[in-house]
């Protein structure tokens, strides 16, 4: 059971917190590179209970400061972009992406007074067209070079989506394979592929192994006369999970926490073999349910536009076609910030159980002065692990499902939706 204390521990990240600080050990996205086009505005954002400005300089740099100006605390997200930084409109000064104070026009001439200044400023890198943040202390570790996020422009998709609860309740639906027998049920799509497997069997085998990433999930089910539906999903430490996948790619999920009762929900998909243009994997219907201030069409203000008259005929919730609808309903249903002691676990949350541990147990090594895992220093960094991810394999029930993927003796029937 998750007590009081391992539930504030879990999943409150702002300053000075112990799961905060471990967030701050890793990269983390901030925002989209469309965002912030060259001459753009700045953008006011929040992380980790923090209010940030983000801008990118005159020459295309990204920069990451505290939102209040170092004189007496305008709004620095109102700011001018000019001449190597950001000019607060109040009085003048202009800091640059390094938090140095450039100028201070009022001051008399010859003052060496910003030379004083510094703002707080954290490190961006921009790759895959996200900028990225690091938020904790000292040298910033290496950007690990995965994947999904260097693979060609062509190949890969990103999107945020504001989601009103916990980062930990929402991380947790990722490692739920079960409720994929329910919550996303579309009827007419039933009769075959993953929505058949997941609808015929609805009490699947979990099963979760800890891994040097975090958690690695199976959920197995019965495809009768002689066969597993097998889905490998991941927590990777410390707040994202990879799921729906297969030789050609998989989507990572990434909450990101905007406070304790708000985050930022990305999804980056991508794809070693078919590009945008060519392959119907792109098409998730997401566009049509975030708006462009990257909030949802269907919300908890509209009660998500459930209509209960397609429950009985086309889909289990009512809440349409994409999942989105469905996910962000159940989860932000639990709550701002879920009671987990008053919730009862059951065979089927063994994924959950797991990832829970093993950030408990990274929050204590952290607060003991230890590097977290997945932090790469160095020469380190070329060695990110290969996650498998799955979603599509169909074995002989005679086939042991962990070592599936090593067995070439296997002959792997591939699943599509
Ligand atoms: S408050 Fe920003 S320059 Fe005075
Ligand atoms: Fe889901």
């Amino acid at each position: 059971m998750t007590t009081i204390e391992e539930n504030v521990l879990l999943t409150e990240t702002g300053p000075g917190t112990p799961c905060g600080e471990v967030m701050r050990c890793y990269w983390q996205p901030a925002a989209l590179s469309e965002e912030l086009p060259l001459g753009g505005a700045p953008v006011p954002l929040r992380l980790f209970s923090e209010d940030l400005v983000l801008f990118r300089d005159d020459q295309g740099r990204p920069g990451l400061l505290g939102i209040h100006c170092a004189h007496r605390g305008a709004d620095l997200s109102y700011g001018r972009i000019e001449d190597g930084g950001l000019r607060c409109i109040y009085h003048g000064w202009l800091y640059d992406v390094s938090g140095r104070c450039l100028e201070q026009p009022g001051e008399p001439a010859g003052s060496t007074f910003h030379e004083r200044v510094r703002k707080r400023a954290y490190p961006c890198r921009e790759v895959g067209g996200i900028i990225f943040a690091y938020m904790g202390p000292g040298e910033p570790p290496a950007l690990p070079p995965y994947e999904f996020i260097t693979a060609p422009e062509t190949h890969r998709s990103n999107s945020k989506v504001f989601q009103e609860c916990n980062y930990l309740q929402a991380n947790e639906g990722n490692l739920d394979p079960v409720h994929l027998s329910f919550l996303h049920r579309i009827f007419a799509r039933e009769t075959r592929g993953q929505q058949g497997l997941n609808a015929a069997d609805t009490a699947p085998t979990i099963e979760a192994e800890e891994t040097e990433w975090g958690v690695r999930i199976y959920s197995i089910r019965k495809a009768p006369p002689d066969q597993n539906y097998v889905r490998v999903t991941n927590y990777c430490l410390p707040n994202f999970s990879m799921v729906s996948g297969s030789a050609e790619g998989y989507t990572v999920n990434w909450h990101v926490p905007i406070d304790d009762e708000h985050h930022w929900y990305w999804q980056i998909r991508f794809s070693r073999l078919a590009s945008k243009d060519d392959s119907p994997r792109w098409n998730t219907g997401r566009r049509e349910e975030v708006g462009p201030d990257y909030r949802k069409v269907r919300n908890r203000a509209n009660r998500y536009r459930q209509d209960r008259a397609t429950m009985k005929t086309e889909t289990f919730t009512g809440l349409g076609r994409n999942f989105l609808p469905h996910d962000s309903c159940a989860t932000e249903g639990e709550g701002p910030v879920q009671d987990r002691t008053e919730e009862h676990l059951g065979a089927t949350d063994r994924g959950i159980m797991a990832a829970r541990s093993v950030l408990l147990r990274v929050i204590r090594q952290v607060q003991a002065g230890q590097d977290p895992p997945m932090v790469f220093r160095g020469a380190q960094a070329a060695e990110v692990p290969n996650v498998v991810v799955r979603n599509d394999v169909l074995i002989p029930n005679t086939v042991d499902w962990h070592n599936y993927w090593d067995d070439e003796s296997v002959d792997q029937e591939l699943v599509r939706a």
